[in-house]
């Protein structure tokens, strides 16, 4: 087989075979195939598209270019969950746990943050003491005894995707849906769970900016998910305004706390309903997804979820009290309010400028080497439609120092828009995608 030929094919639109697509994983991972052929036929991919079948070739063998990790010794049906990439997207904080107190057992791989979203592995770190490297044991056993253990992605799932997204990242070859879906489903597929669900975020601030981009990803990471026999459902979620009321690694942390605990923004709470409703629901430990629905608010309801966290936390090296005692977390030294220039209705908020606003503010990295600072970030006392008057508090952003406050500030002014009519809410979220159209939740 000739890397050339296979180049070559694909800039004709004609579909890969199998072994062509394996022949050219396992060149990347081997080194064998130089840089400039994978990127080429990344851009060939990127324009001719893939088929259904292609995409699913390419999932699974990048799947399996490293480690695929084993956890039928781990007791319980495995469910992973997983969102294509948010603001304030602090849903697996509480969705894990509440799906552990459900029955599901969550013993998840996590990512960081990527550009200007967050990542569930920094905000966990944020917690003092919180470790989210484990020897394997410890992760099974914290897994299969409290029902939840979150450890950070090994270097080691899917080296291919590593290889290709740094590629793709540089050549302009990102926004395929093929290879986003291949890429995602690649990591999800080697961390060994027995189903998965997905939350696919859509609007602004998401990679994908329309509902129709998202569906389509969604349809084509379900798909892939079925064909390699991992029940999978995806729902789609509305990005167009951070999730909840904090943004960064320390305040999101909180803030997910003050859900289990009972309280805290209701999109927050109920989306984490939806999502640990549709694990357990996969898991069957629900008949349908009504009845998963209220078996999760219940446990929300009865504190069992707020035990998981606690538990989970104890195991992994940090302080349970700050789940009912968030002031042991970390917050920037250094405050800025925003206030409303004029009265009206918060009628629009730039997402994905919020986003980069945390990254100015230190949650986030600029470059692959930043270090982080957990206690940075944004509160905000107002949301997408909410009336303001003038002169009212819309947010504090928190940093280490003044002048990096005082710049996060400015640019997190401009992504506030006031109208002068109340704003038309888009939905918490749309739709689940399911493979059989009958068996939606
Ligand atoms: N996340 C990934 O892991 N890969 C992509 O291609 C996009 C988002």
């Amino acid at each position: 087989m000739h890397m050339y030929d296979i180049l070559n094919r694909k800039r004709l639109g004609k579909a890969l075979s199998r072994e062509e697509i394996e022949y050219f994983v396992q060149g990347c991972t081997t080194g064998d195939i130089p840089d400039y052929q994978l990127s080429a036929l990344l851009m060939a991919i990127c324009i001719q598209g893939m088929n259904q079948e292609e995409t699913a070739w390419l999932t699974m063998a990048m799947a399996r270019s490293g480690e695929m990790a084993d956890l039928s010794h781990i007791p319980g049906v495995k469910v992973d969950k997983h969102s294509t990439g948010g603001v304030g997207d602090k849903i697996t904080l509480v969705a894990a746990p509440l799906a552990a107190a459900c029955g599901v057992t969550v013993a998840k791989m996590s990512g960081r943050g990527l550009g200007y979203t967050g990542g569930t592995i920094d905000k966990l770190e944020s917690i003092p003491g919180f470790t989210t490297q484990l020897p394997p044991e410890t992760f099974a056993d914290i897994a299969g005894t409290v029902g939840v253990c979150i450890v950070s992605q090994s270097g080691e799932l899917a080296p291919a995707d590593k290889k290709l997204y740094a590629l793709r990242d540089v050549t302009a070859t990102v926004e395929s849906l093929p290879l986003i879906a291949s890429s995602i489903m690649s990591k999800k597929l080697a961390a060994g769970n027995d189903c998965i669900v997905l939350d696919v975020k859509t609007g602004d601030g998401a990679f994908m900016k329309t509902l129709e981009d998202s569906r389509a990803l969604a349809r084509a990471m379900v798909s892939i998910g079925t064909r390699a026999g991992k029940p999978t459902a995806a729902l789609i979620t509305d990005m167009n305004r951070p999730l909840g009321m904090a943004v960064g690694n320390a305040l999101e942390v909180e803030e997910a706390c003050r859900v289990l605990c009972g309280e805290g923004p209701e999109d927050v709470r109920r989306l984490s309903i939806e999502v640990a409703a549709a694990m357990a629901w996969l898991a069957q430990k629900a008949p349908d997804m009504e009845t998963a629905r209220t078996l999760a608010a219940e446990k929300l309801r009865d504190g069992s979820a707020r035990e998981r966290m606690e538990e989970m936390i104890r195991r992994q090296g940090g302080d349970p009290k700050v789940v009912r005692h968030p002031e042991g977390l970390p917050q920037g030294r250094a405050k800025r309010q925003i206030l409303a220039a004029s009265s009206g209705w918060l009628g629009a908020m730039d997402t994905q400028g919020i986003g980069r606003c945390s990254v100015l503010l230190g949650a986030g990295r600029e470059t692959k080497e930043s270090s982080l600072d957990y206690g940075a970030g944004i509160r905000f006392a107002k949301t997408l439609g909410d009336s303001v008057k003038q002169g009212e508090v819309l947010a504090t952003v928190y940093a280490s120092t003044d002048s990096m406050a005082e710049e996060g500030a400015k640019a997190l002014e401009k992504c506030l828009k006031i109208t002068e009519t109340q704003p038309e809410l888009p939905p918490l979220f749309y739709d689940w995608i399911t493979e059989e159209h009958e068996k939606r939740p």
